[in-house]
């Protein structure tokens, strides 16, 4: 697909079919994740890769029903010690990896806000060090049952041009849909 396809047809998906994702696909998506922009270039993460059924069904328990529903799950653990723009970093990757995600055909959801509250036990289920973080999951599956369209805000009503009240003129052809 051609980026702009990819990024307009990214949807958070929460409900997945079974699939059984090839690992080059997997590698795919790691592979754009460790592509990611991050401060000073020191890159501040790692990534766990969970197929383990048993794993998979106690994330689902623990921290969002629709994580049981995915193949595969993909970590990203933070180091704050290594960078203090590690939040910004990780971010960029799970973009990143988002974006490899839905090009490969799959569908996966940002998975941060369930998450957090539940970051120590989920730490230690997964015996990920103290010391570190692990804020973000992504599942990942096939999707199921019709993805909801987009609504997200006009750019001509959130876009200023040189002094914050000018508006930008956005030609039609670029007009969100
Ligand atoms: C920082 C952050 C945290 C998020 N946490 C969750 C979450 O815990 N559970 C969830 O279902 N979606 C979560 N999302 C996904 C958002 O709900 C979703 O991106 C938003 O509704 C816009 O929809 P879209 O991704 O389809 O454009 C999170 C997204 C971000 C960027």
């Amino acid at each position: 697909m051609e980026l702009f396809e990819v990024i307009e047809k990214r949807r958070s998906v929460r409900s997945y079919e079974k699939y059984d994702i090839p690992k080059k696909d997997i590698e795919k998506i790691l592979k754009a994740g460790s592509l990611a922009p991050s401060g000073r270039n020191i890159q501040p993460y790692e990534f766990i890769v969970i197929d383990d059924e048993k794993i998979i069904k106690k994330l689902g328990e623990e921290v969002q029903n629709c994580i049981s529903e995915a193949s595969v799950v993909i970590g990203i653990i933070a180091d704050p010690q290594m960078s203090k723009y590690w939040l910004e970093d990780i971010s960029a990757v799970t973009e990143n990896m988002l974006l490899a995600i839905e090009d490969l055909g799959y569908a996966s959801c940002w998975i941060e806000g369930t998450l957090l509250p539940k970051e120590k036990q989920i730490k230690e289920l997964l015996k990920i060090p103290e010391e570190k973080r692990f804020i973000i999951i992504l599942p990942i599956g096939k999707a199921k049952g019709e993805i909801p369209k987009k609504s997200k805000k006009d750019i001509k009503e959130i876009t200023h041009h040189n002094f914050y009240s000018n508006k930008y003129f956005i030609a039609d052809s670029v007009k969100n849909k």
